[in-house]
């Protein structure tokens, strides 16, 4: 199913501080699109503001042509799932009973726990490769073991917009492209719209058919990582003089930092 998210004019903030400002987006239905940006740039906050998790100080998020205030919270969860950056589990609860509560939205007064939800559950914990934790307190895990639990908490809400907020961080470098490859099938197979926070900026060129770089609360650049990302944007983005080479394997934009004590090769190298 298509689906429509956008914002427009949008700025979101705390307090009396604006953290996202008069922003335009519109995520590309059925891709996989990536946020990269330096720390506090406001990734969360935008991924939240889109989930309808903050409410906007002026402009707004569009889901399907209705401003996502205007819309139930529980409608937007049956379209749109959110994994936030740091979620936080409620106490003694396990594995399966967390994931299990992917599934809230599809119920109501009439609809009570079904086959379906089981199915759903199982799937999850299976593709995560969590299932064997299913008894588990979630307490007792590891980070990559709770994380990759927090994900199939959103893969069981089984959304058709799902996005998740650096969902690799406790993740070891196989788990993390297992995570990214799970959620490139599921993107393939189930024409899911996907938005990931990521700062690895390698597998972000590599997963992204949509990359956006932020900074300062604005959208710096998008577009295909391929003719966006360069040395000057990563330089701009993060402050870091690099090199920009293609990546062996993918082809796609690979980031070779400098860094202040290996940028003496060349110079070596020419004078020997
Ligand atoms: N609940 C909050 N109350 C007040 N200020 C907040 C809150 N959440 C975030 N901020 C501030 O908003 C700014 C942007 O934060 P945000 O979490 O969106 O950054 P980010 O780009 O996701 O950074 P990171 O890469 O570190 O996760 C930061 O200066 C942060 O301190
Ligand atoms: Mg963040």
């Amino acid at each position: 199913m298509t689906h429509d998210l956008r914002a427009k004019n949008l700025t979101l903030g705390y307090s009396d501080v604006d953290i996202v400002r008069d922003l335009d987006v519109v995520i590309p239905d059925g891709r996989i699109t990536v946020i990269v940006g330096a720390n506090a740039c406001g990734k969360s906050t935008l991924l939240r503001g889109l989930a309808r998790l903050l409410r906007p100080r002026s402009g707004q998020v569009i889901l399907d042509g209705t401003s996502v205030h205007d819309l139930k919270s529980v409608e937007v969860a049956k379209v749109l799932g959110l994994l936030p950056q740091s979620p936080v589990a409620p106490d003694g609860i396990t594995v399966g009973d967390l994931v299990g509560r992917g599934r809230y939205p599809h119920q109501g007064w009439f609809r009570q726990w079904s086959s379906e939800d089981d199915r759903a559950v199982a799937a999850a914990l299976e593709a995560t490769g969590t299932a064997d934790l299913a008894d588990r307190n979630i307490a007792e895990l590891s980070g990559g073991q709770r994380q990759r639990v927090w994900v199939a908490m959103a893969l069981a809400q089984d959304t058709d917009l799902l996005l998740l907020d650096e969902p690799t961080t406790f993740l070891d470098i196989n788990h993390q492209v297992e995570l990214l490859d799970l959620l490139t099938d599921l993107n393939r197979e189930s024409g899911k719209t996907i938005v990931i926070v990521l700062h690895d900026l390698n597998l972000a060129c590599r997963y992204a058919d949509h990359i956006i770089a932020m900074k300062q609360g604005a959208i710096l650049a998008e577009g295909p990582p391929i003719d966006v990302i360069d040395s000057a944007v990563v330089t701009e983005v993060f402050g870091l003089a690099c090199e920009v080479v293609p990546d062996p394997v993918s082809g796609t934009p690979m980031i070779v930092p400098r860094g202040r004590h290996h940028a003496a090769r060349e110079t070596v190298s020419a004078a020997s």
